[in-house]
């Protein structure tokens, strides 16, 4: 008898599991230990902001102070914010401290194991309360992120767009789910993703499952998932400003940090307007020059953002300035839309500005 495809997959990844920090060897019995479930959770929110390389040094910092749900639970909020900046988005953070005290107060300081009771916890959605059920307690449950879904469709020949295609996504998975290797299977399906079943020039001829993968017998990988028809995205404008000071500590850069709530919120940023194309005042009287614009796209609109510069010699008092070193920018986790009108600034400041002499 042949071995079905994820018989096939598990067998590699048996061979080929990437080593990570929140991570069983294949073939593990799972919860590893007590807290496993939690460390699980928490990699699951920090892999949802960032990538696994960005994420394993947070990871380690947070279950090194907070070894378990019960002592994040028990955490100040400050603390915890504070060892989340740089990951971005406070509001997940903000959910990670409710999620924690919800499972101390409503779960008698345990994770549960069902993905519907997973699922009624702050901040967890389908693709986490599957994510932990699986990987964390060993459950069966179909697990289906982005990477899951770009494999998923090329082996089925799924040609549905997205977001159709998920219903014939999840039952293709959940028809050949191995039954108690939900976890297995899931991250097998995540490193295939990662290392052979790329966006762009898939490595077909290492797969241990090309030879049942329809897209491969087609000769047309990159063509799945098929993306829904681009709706034309409105254009916005705004305007960013660059306030550059210097004084005998040297030069820093105006930040501030967005309003919790909202797009980019709670993420460090150069001040900005409402991006609602209205000519607000800039936040300080000054001789301002135009460095020129940048463009973002964002979900349900396209950005024009202007980048207005003024040099000071001293900084003023301001409220909520984040005064940053200007060779500390780039290490300050600035959102894309902000990094790229940082650039701008940033060369003006270095070839023209008053203060680069
Ligand atoms: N992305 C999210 N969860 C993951 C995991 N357990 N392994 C690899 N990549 C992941």
């Amino acid at each position: 008898m042949t071995d079905s495809w994820p018989a096939l997959l598990i067998n590699w990844y048996r061979s080929h599991a990437r080593v990570l920090p929140w991570r069983n060897p294949p073939g593990a019995v799972l919860p590893a230990d007590d807290d496993w479930p939690y460390r699980v959770w928490l990699s699951e929110v920090m892999l949802q902001q960032t990538t696994v390389e960005a994420a394993a040094p947070y990871f380690q910092a947070f279950t090194a102070r907070w070894p378990s749900v019960a002592a994040l639970a028990a955490a100040d909020d400050a603390d915890v914010m504070q060892a989340w900046a740089g990951l971005g988005y406070y509001a997940r953070a903000r959910n990670l401290l409710a999620c924690a005290r919800a499972v101390t107060s409503q779960h008698g300081g345990a994770f549960p194991g069902d993905e519907a009771a997973l699922s009624g916890l702050p901040g967890i959605g389908d693709y986490t309360a599957a994510a932990v059920a699986a990987f964390g307690f060993g459950r069966d449950a179909v697990v289906i992120d982005g990477n899951i879904e770009r494999v998923t469709t090329r082996l089925l020949g799924i040609s549905a767009p997205l977001p159709a295609a998920r219903t014939a996504i999840r039952s293709g998975l959940a028809a050949v789910l191995p039954a108690g290797q939900s976890a297995d299977f899931a991250q097998a399906m995540m490193d295939l993703a990662r290392r052979v079943c790329t966006p762009r020039r898939p490595h077909c001829l290492v797969c241990p499952i090309a030879t049942i993968c329809t897209a491969r017998s087609a000769g047309n990988p990159e063509d799945y998932p098929v993306k829904p028809a681009k709706r034309a995205r409105p254009l916005r404008h705004g305007t960013a400003w660059w306030i550059a000071a210097g004084d005998r500590d040297g030069l820093h850069i105006l930040t501030v940090q967005r309003p919790a709530r909202g797009l980019l919120g709670g993420m460090r940023a150069l001040p900005s307007c409402d991006w609602r194309g209205s000519d607000a005042p800039p936040p300080l009287a000054g001789d301002w020059q135009l460095l020129g614009a940048v463009r973002h796209g964002f979900t349900h609109f396209e950005l024009e953002l202007r980048v207005q510069a003024l040099w000071l010699d001293e900084r003023p008092d301001l409220d909520g300035a984040l005064w940053l070193p200007v060779a500390e920018l780039g290490g300050a986790g600035l959102p894309t839309l902000f990094a790229k009108a940082a650039v701008l600034g940033q060369s003006a400041t270095s070839s023209g500005g008053k203060l680069a002499a």
